[in-house]
This record gives C-alpha cells, sequence and structure tokens, in this order.
C-alpha cells in the first residue's frame, strides 16, 4: 500500500529533490503537441513544467497519495487531468506518446510489473524518461536509519542500470538505456526533509510519540551540515512499435 504523502512539507522542502527532475526534463526534448503523463506526479510542480512544454498537446498526471493528488489539481487546474491510482495498476484514459517519472519509482519494489503497465499506457515508439533513486542512494543515511532501528529493513528499490535495462526489454521497451550519476542535496531544514522525503514509511510502522525521537536520533548520526547523497538512476527508452 503506498504512503500517503505530507503534500505540503514536500513541496516546501523538496525543491532539492524537484531541481533533479527539473533537470531531466530539461535535457529531453519534446515538440509540443505530445499526448503526456507524469507518473508519480506529487505535488505537481514537475508537470506544471512539462504542461508549458507542450502547449497543444495534453497532459495527464497521477499518483497514489491523496494529498500530493489533491496539491497537484490546486497546482494545475485546467493544465492536466490528475487522478489517484497506484502506478502498479495504471491505466491512462488515452494512449500516450510520453511518459515522464521522477523521483518515484524506487518506492516500487515491482519493477517489472511497473515496466508492463507503463509499456501498455505507451503508444507504440512512444518514450519513457525516468529519473529516481538506483543503486547506492543515501548510503549514509540508510546506514544511520539501520543503526537507530537495528532493523536492515528498507521500503526501497534501489535498482541497478543492467538490472534495469534487462527488464525494460522484457517488458516490451528497445533502445533502453539506464545509466547512474550522483547529485547531493543539501536541505536547511534536515529534520523536516528527513521525516518528509525519506523516512515516511520507517515512521508509519511506529507509534506516534515514537516518530520524531527516531528521526531525530537519525539526524544526529549523520555527517553536518546535512546533505542527502543522491545516486539517480536515469532511465530512457521507447515503446516497440
Ligand atoms: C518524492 S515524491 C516525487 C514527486 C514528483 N515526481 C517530484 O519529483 O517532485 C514521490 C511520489 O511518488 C508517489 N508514489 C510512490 N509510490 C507510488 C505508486 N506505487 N503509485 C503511484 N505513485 C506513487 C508518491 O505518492 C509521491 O508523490
Amino acid at each position: 500500500m503506498p504512503l500517503d504523502w505530507d503534500a505540503d512539507s514536500y513541496r516546501r522542502v523538496g525543491t532539492g529533490i524537484m531541481a533533479l527532475g527539473h533537470e531531466v526534463l530539461e535535457r529531453t526534448e519534446l515538440r509540443g503537441d505530445e499526448i503526456v503523463l507524469d507518473a508519480g506526479c506529487g505535488p505537481g510542480e514537475l508537470t506544471a513544467e512539462l504542461a508549458a512544454r507542450v502547449p497543444d498537446g495534453r497532459v495527464y498526471a497521477v499518483d497514489a497519495s491523496p494529498r500530493m493528488v489533491e496539491l497537484a489539481r490546486e497546482r494545475l487546474g485546467e493544465r492536466a487531468t490528475v487522478w489517484e491510482q497506484d502506478l502498479l495498476d495504471l491505466e491512462a484514459p488515452e494512449p500516450v506518446d510520453f511518459i515522464f517519472s521522477a523521483a518515484t519509482f524506487h518506492w516500487i519494489a515491482d519493477h517489472e510489473r511497473l515496466f508492463r503497465r507503463l509499456r501498455a499506457a505507451l503508444k507504440p515508439g512512444g518514450r519513457l524518461v525516468v529519473q529516481c533513486g538506483g543503486a547506492g542512494n543515501i548510503a549514509a543515511i540508510r546506514a544511520a536509519i539501520e543503526d537507530v532501528s537495528g532493523d536492515p529493513w528498507m521500503p526501497w528499490n534501489f535498482a541497478t542500470p543492467q538490472d534495469t535495462e534487462a527488464r525494460l526489454c522484457a517488458a516490451g521497451f528497445a533502445d533502453a538505456c539506464a545509466w547512474l550519476y550522483e547529485r547531493p542535496v543539501a536541505s536547511d531544514e534536515p529534520l523536516v526533509f528527513l521525516k518528509t522525503a525519506i523516512l515516511g514509511a520507517h515512521l508509519e510502522r511506529l507509534p506516534e510519540a515514537e516518530r520524531e525521537p527516531f528521526a531525530q536520533a537519525v539526524l544526529d548520526r549523520l555527517d553536518k551540515p546535512f546533505v542527502a547523497r543522491y545516486m539517480r538512476l536515469n532511465m530512457e527508452a521507447k515503446a516497440d512499435a
């Protein structure tokens, strides 16, 4: 069951994460008349940029978190059709030319099924451009979490480029290409950043009274000033014609 995110906090402290998605959109070519889908749109900041890039197209946006969907609808108004759905059950209203996704897929364990749903939503020849957390992501933060919890359980799927390319091909994509690069993300509100963008699934498993002390104990174990060392997994692929 996907998390319901604290959408207001994410919009405030998640600007460093959104900047990584902006970078991906900036390097992506679009004609301007495509039907596009933002898969895991969050509060809709990147969807708004995507919409500006397709003035003669149509924009769809989907997210599993009710609070994110509410904020995205407010942010986007008439510019996009936004709905609440788990991407593992994705059903787009019509076949799309282009799927974009940022900072979302590492929250989804079953990439085989995810990629099949995305392939089914694309027109033949349609494009997929994605960035999410990949192998090696937030290694120091994961070590601090395990130290505090005493439990190796983590909610993320930080996949390798090799596994990702193989899964994309198996799901019916051609020209699949995946690669990693590192991007440090700082925050001047590290505790809120940790609670909002990283620890949500861990905190959800704890009683209310233990959540703040857990997050603080993780933060106390990290180097100062706080920097999240994000290892981003990028992927691009085309749906088989
Ligand atoms: C870090 S936010 C990224 C939001 C936005 N793409 C951005 O870059 O700002 C991750 C988003 O993924 C969504 N998400 C996680 N698992 C999901 C799933 N299985 N189906 C749909 N959305 C999911 C969350 O609800 C959340 O809005």
